[in-house]
């Protein structure tokens, strides 16, 4: 079946193996498949929510887009572009946040971590952050959102606010409830550092992460220092339980052989972390170089990158704008 696929990326910088692993690499395949229809965006009036340095944002903007044409997203097959181009998302995102209720935004676990303990200084761009979300991929029809674990509350958030604009306006599937395509396994990538947080391009240490930009010597040296625990690697997933830095070095290198953890356990059970390691190295290395050099060819030309972003931009805003002027008539307006 034909799906419409949606997906954004922040460009804040340090793109990182968990979200090669648990978005990027999922879009390519997804685009891949012929019949589907894929629009893949710069997110970048939600990188704005936390304060950012104006020309680093530009330069994170072409490097996130750099990354998506680097791992394999044809920008002539699915569109490319970045958010704040077209200006429907954030038409779309008051008109959702009139629909949101305050008790649904008050339960998103993503909006508590990110605020900190000063909750009243965060902006009100964080706070409704899932609005804006839900617009992006509402104003595309999107049926599918490939994503890593930690955004599938706000998918449901996105859900709920479909619903309850068909509900409210008494019309049926205009906006259309998305199914949120998320890993069994694999959708939630560790720090190499500790295996009980989540790899973050906010993370202070880069030892804690593989960034899509790492050459060879840096990825080995990033998985030689990769935590572990005393023990060899088990024979069976069930021995791999409360060992999550064992699992975690396990999961990236199944996900990037495209196996399952178990096959993974056959080849590796009873040896040591240092051969796992050698061969994970040389993995990540094969996987992640070519992508890390690509993105530094591609920022070489920023003109071309400027240009694949507006041609996705124009393109984009063509089917987003209907989108809203078919809500707006809707409303009333
Ligand atoms: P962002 O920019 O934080 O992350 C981009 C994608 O990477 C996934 N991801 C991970 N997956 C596995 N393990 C990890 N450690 C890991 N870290 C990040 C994220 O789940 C995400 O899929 N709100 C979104 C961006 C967004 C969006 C959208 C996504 C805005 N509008 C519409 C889908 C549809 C975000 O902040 O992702």
């Amino acid at each position: 079946m034909a799906k419409k696929i949606f997906s954004g990326v922040q460009p804040t910088g340090n793109l990182h193996l968990g979200n090669y692993i648990g978005a990027i690499k999922n879009f390519v395949d997804l685009q891949n498949e012929p019949e589907n229809n894929c629009v893949f965006c710069v997110v970048d009036l939600h990188a704005i929510t936390l304060k950012q340095d104006p020309l680093e944002l530009k330069n994170n903007i072409r490097e996130t887009a750099a990354t998506f044409i680097a791992s394999g997203i044809d920008p002539t097959k699915s569109i490319i572009f970045n958010q704040s181009l077209v200006p429907a998302h954030s038409e779309g995102s008051w008109i959702l946040s009139c629909i949101a209720r305050m008790g649904w935004l008050n339960r998103m676990t993503q909006f508590k971590e990110k605020a900190g303990k000063d909750k009243e200084k965060a902006s009100v761009g964080l706070y409704i952050y899932p609005v804006l979300m839900a617009a992006d991929i509402l104003l595309y029809d999107a049926t599918h959102v490939p994503v890593g674990d930690d955004q599938k509350q706000h998918l449901e958030l996105c859900r709920d606010i479909a619903q309850k604009f068909n509900n409210d306006y008494n019309v049926k599937d205009v906006l259309v409830p998305p199914e949120p395509l998320i890993q069994k396994q694999f959708s939630r990538i560790m720090s190499l550092k500790d295996g009980q947080k989540k790899m973050s391009k906010s993370d202070v240490s880069d030892l804690s992460r593989i960034n899509l930009t790492d050459d060879k010597d840096k990825i080995v040296n990033k998985i030689k220092k990769a935590k572990t625990d005393p023990h060899p690697i088990p024979e069976n997933v069930k021995d791999l339980d409360q060992r999550p830095e064992a699992e975690n070095l396990l999961g990236i290198y199944s996900s990037l052989k495209r196996q399952s953890i178990e096959k993974t356990l056959e080849e590796f059970g009873g040896k040591n972390f240092s051969e796992f390691k050698n061969n994970l190295s040389e993995l990540l290395v094969s996987n992640i170089e070519p992508i890390s050099k690509e993105i530094k060819n591609l920022l070489n030309n920023h003109d071309h990158l400027d240009k694949i972003l507006l041609d996705g931009g124009i393109k984009a805003n063509e089917i987003a704008e209907k989108k809203v002027r078919e809500i707006k008539k809707i409303i009333g307006f």
